[in-house]
């Protein structure tokens, strides 16, 4: 549709987590006119979510090298080696700058910066806040500082429909726009259009494209399609990661599910296939030498094959032991005692985890934890250079929605909130010597072809049933046929829901056929039909293009 409204800004920036909003501040002083879009309010994107924490080498005897060496390994031969330099060696300092910026990480009795440990890490490295609450902290500082930056302009509700290009990209065009459609924000409400010189993609990942994720409901892989639409490489699509311990729900329940975190595991707690006084076996053990704590996609497989070789549809997370020494005693004063300071841990260490396994009628304290792998984090995305540019000229992207080449096959834990902050500032380092000219850009002629909203939970039940954790080269291709089906069930009013379906019906199909193509085991890639590794012939990327502009 053409555009109900126009404006003009400098820079905008689509997303308001980690990455968008420190793009934001670092840019701010640097360019005049900078403006942040978001597609719900500041708050809703999958930083606030975060429970970890983010890595980096900041304790004793821990070094930039090490964390390099755990992130390649975690990477499964698929990471870029200069872009994972600059994470870890960029991390601490980005960790620092955060921390003066008003972010309040945990920390120990005696001061120091509290760390602890999650899979693949072999050391204390990561970083924390409220016990669990790391993200929302974070998000809470970022927000405050953006408050005190009134020249940053906000527009909250505002979806980006497209990004809008001065010429074809094989006629040396470049961004000059992008078009929103913003709900409920009086004078710009409905589908309009910013002129701008440069466009920061921040928007997060597509877990919502799976039935079970731990994302929240705005994950639609927005971003990642809006940049495939005007002529972005995506990269590594195929790697999405399965977090292994997601609390399972029973078989009905769909959508943004509760995570339980990795730092559960890295205070001690262990995967069972049963109760350990029933019989019950710590199945990690012997998988893997970090046994519970070894990456998270050697995790995810081995709780998958329990299942598949139980017939069970979870396993269970045994954190009944938390802060209490092994007791060898067994009366019932002892017992209750033990309960007491293991709730207490708890509460001090993984509130917002203990609150909500209460509210799903699991107490942790005493009880297992059903756990399931659900989808977490897409590794992959809008393919960018160690400075966040893409090959669309004035196009960059930081975050989730970004493939910098940092997490190769399987993202290390804690890694991601990491990438963001170092990313944007790399970016804000070169965006405002790069600017293009202010020109008006060509039309917006890209939302035919919208598919309808109804068409979602098929969606996303064809990609958990089969390109889910375990994959096949059936499954893959009757995948591809259901959502080629998907797509012709055209959308009759064009709306929020149609636009977001639209663009989880690309990053679907286009990830499909990237796991279609990927015939090897890597990472979180788990085809079981080709169940190895295979570095003689799979050991490149594949790259996602868009040779005709439709959706
Ligand atoms: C977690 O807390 O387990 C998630 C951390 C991450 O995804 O990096």
């Amino acid at each position: 549709p053409a555009p109900g409204w126009t404006t003009t800004s400098d820079v905008v920036v689509i997303g308001s987590g980690i990455a968008g909003l420190t793009a934001a501040l670092r840019l701010r002083g640097q360019v005049d006119r900078i403006l942040v879009v978001t597609k719900d309010v500041l708050a809703a994107g999958s930083t606030q979510w975060a429970q970890g924490g983010i890595a980096a080498a900041l304790g004793p005897g821990d070094t930039p090298e090490q964390h390099e060496v755990d992130t390649l390994v975690a990477g499964a031969g698929a990471c870029d080696l200069d872009a994972v330099r600059v994470l870890v060696n960029e991390g601490p300092e980005a960790v620092r700058e955060l921390i003066a910026l008003g972010t309040r990480f945990d920390h120990s009795p005696d001061g120091e910066l509290s760390l602890t440990r999650e899979g693949g890490h072999h050391r204390d490295r990561i970083a924390h806040a409220g016990g669990d609450a790391t993200g929302a902290e974070i998000q809470r500082a970022l927000i405050a500082a953006i408050q005190r930056a009134p020249e940053i302009e906000v527009v909250e509700h505002a979806l980006a429909v497209d990004l809008l290009l001065d010429a074809p990209l094989d006629e040396g065009g470049g961004i000059a726009g992008v078009t929103l459609h913003v709900m409920g924000e009086g004078q710009r409400d409905g589908v309009g259009a910013v002129h701008c010189r440069a466009v920061v993609l921040a928007s997060g990942g597509l877990g919502q494209v799976f039935s079970q994720t731990t994302n929240p409901v705005v994950s639609t892989g927005d971003g990642m399609a809006v940049a495939l639409r005007a002529g972005a490489v995506l990269r590594d699509l195929e790697f999405v990661q399965f977090h292994p311990t997601v609390m399972y729900l029973g078989p009905d329940s769909r959508g943004q599910q509760p995570l339980i975190s990795e730092a559960v595991r890295g205070e001690g707690a262990f995967l069972v296939d049963g109760l350990p006084e029933e019989g019950g076996t710590r199945f990690m053990q012997g998988v893997h030498e970090l046994a519970d704590l070894a990456p998270r996609d050697v995790v995810a497989k081995a709780i998958m094959r329990r299942m598949l070789d139980t017939g069970r549809p979870h396993m269970w997370l045994d954190a009944r032991h938390l802060g209490a020494p092994a007791s060898e005693a067994s009366d019932l004063g002892d017992r209750v005692a033990r309960e007491a300071r293991v709730s207490r841990f708890w509460e001090k260490r993984f509130p917002t985890i203990l609150a909500t396994a209460r509210a799903h009628g699991v107490d942790p304290v005493t009880q297992l934890i059903p756990v399931a792998p659900a989808c977490h984090y897409a590794s992959g995305g809008v393919r960018t250079d160690l400075w966040g540019r893409s090959n669309v000229p004035g196009l960059y992207a930081t975050g989730e929605v970004a493939c910098s080449g940092v997490h190769g096959a399987n993202r290390l834990a804690s890694n991601s909130l990491l990438e963001g902050l170092v990313f944007s500032r790399r970016i804000a380092e070169v965006l405002p010597g790069e600017l293009r000219p202010a020109v008006a850009p060509g039309a917006d002629h890209r939302t035919e072809g919208l598919v309808a909203g109804a068409v979602r939970g098929e969606l996303q039940e064809t990609m958990t049933s089969r390109v889910g954790v375990l994959r096949n080269a059936e499954g893959l291709d009757q995948a591809a046929g259901l959502l080629d089906g998907l797509a012709g069930t055209a959308a009759t009013t064009v709306d929020q829901d149609a636009w977001e379906t639209t663009n989880l019906l690309t990053i679907a199909a286009a990830l499909t056929d990237a796991a279609l193509l990927r015939e090897e085991t890597r990472g979180s890639h788990w085809r079981d039909d080709f169940p190895d590794r295979d570095d003689a012939h799979w050991a490149g990327h594949f790259d996602v293009v868009m040779d005709d502009g439709a959706t």
